[in-house]
């Protein structure tokens, strides 16, 4: 069995790859430092695998024990870098504190699996934030747009890290490298045992509108509704986070069997869901009142856009298509089990 290493492998999207690549036959070595993530998340994949995945607490910025990794386990021959703090605003109040943690442990993830892996394939977690606030006519996005300027320090750490791996695919021959560029993760696994866990109150969506329901938060707030769209809301492309993990699995095997040197993917379903639409598919899929108002636009918030995932569809095989209603209700389940 070939090994994987997940950096951030207890984080929301880390714990959805650690389950669909131990079920594709994979051995995974997760580390995490539970920065934004709990022990009780190695619990949940345990429970939906049967058996633990193996794991090391580790800083990745800290290169000298993330070193320790690789004396343990000398037979990685990929890694996926989920590792990164992801708030907007908060890498805005503090740009170095996410500059020094989601670059210094990309570029120590980068030079250790070039010099002690037992092969350099690394799958990079990256974001459609690097895009922008595209026109009207370059949607759906490809990835072939170019990057505007980064709306946030957190925009920034994306684009740079995705620089950074290409300048060092151009300078290490061993070294094999693919981007995945993430529109809107939502949902949870279907046993609702590992889901997403935000800190204090919710930035994104869908978590807001799930605490919302289960009476934690009082009521959410659709920021905006004269957009220039049709119902005045902003308009994502909403992905499953087990449709989105099992992308990476894809990635990772055509990496093994073909050595790509350099590619980078949409994941996206493909189509655009405005907040009211959203808001109104958890009411039809979960029957749960929700209460909710019209406020003000949130500022730096992008009005539309959706992915052009073709790329990713044709050449991993792969496509995001559960159903809305579906993902909704995953998340709905996760949040009430949190509860009880
Ligand atoms: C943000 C980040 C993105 C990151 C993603 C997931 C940017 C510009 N965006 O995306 O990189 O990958 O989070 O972590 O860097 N909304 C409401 N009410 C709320 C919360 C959100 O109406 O209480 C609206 C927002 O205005 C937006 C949509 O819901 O139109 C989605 O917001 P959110 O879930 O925060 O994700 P993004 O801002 O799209």
């Amino acid at each position: 069995m070939k090994r994987v290493l997940l950096t951030g492998a207890t984080g929301y999207i880390g714990s959805h790859v650690a389950v669909e690549l131990v079920n594709a036959g994979y051995d995974v070595i997760g580390v995490d430092n539970f920065s934004n993530s709990t022990p009780a998340v190695l619990g949940g994949i345990g429970k939906i695998l049967g058996k633990n995945i193996d794991f090391m607490e580790v800083d990745c910025t800290d290169a000298n024990a993330f070193a320790k990794v690789f004396d343990r386990y000398p037979d990685i021959e990929a890694a996926i870098h989920f590792a990164a703090y992801k708030a907007v605003g908060e890498s805005v109040a503090q740009p170095l504190k996410y500059f020094r943690n989601n670059l210094h442990s990309f570029e120590n993830l980068v030079e250790l699996m070039v010099t002690r892996g037992k092969g350099a394939n690394i799958v990079f977690s990256s974001s459609a934030t690097v895009y922008g606030q595209p026109a009207l006519d370059e949607l759906p996005i490809v990835e072939q747009q170019p990057f505007q300027e980064a709306s946030s320090p957190y925009a920034r750490t994306k684009q740079m890290a995705e620089g950074i791996l290409k300048d060092c695919v151009n300078a290490y021959p061993n070294l094999n490298a693919t981007v995945l560029r993430y529109f809107n993760p939502i949902g949870a696994h279907p046993s609702a045992l590992i889901g997403e866990l935000p800190n204090g109150v919710p930035n994104n969506l869908v978590p807001f509108i799930t605490q919302t329901a289960a009476g934690i938060r009082e009521c959410l707030s659709v920021f905006g509704n004269d957009y220039n769209t049709p119902d005045g809301s902003c308009i994502r492309d909403y992905i499953y986070v087990v449709d989105l993990a099992k992308a990476h699995v894809k990635a990772v095997d055509k990496m093994l069997s073909e050595g790509a040197r350099w590619n980078v993917y949409n994941l996206g379903t493909g189509k655009g869901l405005s907040v009211l639409e959203l808001v109104n598919a958890f009411i039809r899929a979960t029957g749960v009142e929700l209460k909710f108002r019209i406020a003000e636009r949130r500022p730096g918030d992008v009005e539309q856009y959706w992915a052009d995932p073709s790329k990713a569809n044709c050449e991993l095989g792969w496509s995001a298509d559960t159903p809305i209603e579906e993902v909704l209700l995953s998340a709905w389940r996760w949040q009430q089990g949190l509860k009880g």
